[in-house]
């Protein structure tokens, strides 16, 4: 289906259009963390190969990224993105890993419905459905536009390729 940008999120000026990558809570820790299940690179390794794979694409959009393990803080962060604060390009798209909110929270979930206008991505590292019973279920799963999962860091790669894939097919001035 195509996505209208609204005005608020259009591009406003020459300043490249932004993709969020969002990170949930404990994934801080990435490198410390169960090691045997998310790899030991950091979030700061995964932080420099998006920034990398960006450059790459050739494409005008610069990559941000946000990671808290307060719920509130990451729905105030959510809002922050959707009025458009801070934002000099535009927002293009949202990369989402909400980690243990992505089974339990509903705050989550109408937060990130207030994102539907721009392209929207689900990562995980590990494959839920072959985890615990109860991280099966996703509360945004049926939001989101597109998901990776199992994929470990290069999941984010690959969400963040879709996007700027996307953005690319609506013409945003993003070549
Ligand atoms: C996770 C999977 C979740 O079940 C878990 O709570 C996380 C990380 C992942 O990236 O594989 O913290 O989202």
């Amino acid at each position: 289906m195509k996505k209208e940008l609204s005005p608020k999120k259009q591009p406003k000026s020459t300043a490249p259009v932004e993709i969020h990558v969002l990170n949930g809570p404990n994934l801080n820790m990435l490198g410390f963390r169960e090691p045997e299940l998310y790899g030991s690179e950091t979030l700061a390794d995964l932080e420099k190969k998006l920034r990398e794979a960006a450059k790459e694409s050739k494409s005008r959009v610069k990559v941000r990224f946000f990671q808290t393990n307060y719920e509130g803080e990451m729905l105030d962060f959510i809002h922050s993105l959707v009025l458009g604060v801070g934002q000099k390009g535009g927002l293009g798209g949202v990369i989402i890993n909400p980690a243990a909110w992505t089974h339990t929270s509903v705050a989550l979930r109408d937060a990130v419905l207030m994102l539907k206008p721009v392209p929207l991505v689900e990562v995980h590292l590990t494959n839920p459905l072959e985890r615990e019973e109860f991280r099966h279920y996703s509360f945004i799963e049926d939001i989101v536009d597109y998901r990776v999962s199992g994929m470990g860091q290069d999941g984010y790669v690959e969400a963040l390729r879709w996007v700027i894939a996307e953005l690319k097919k609506e013409r945003l001035d993003v070549h």
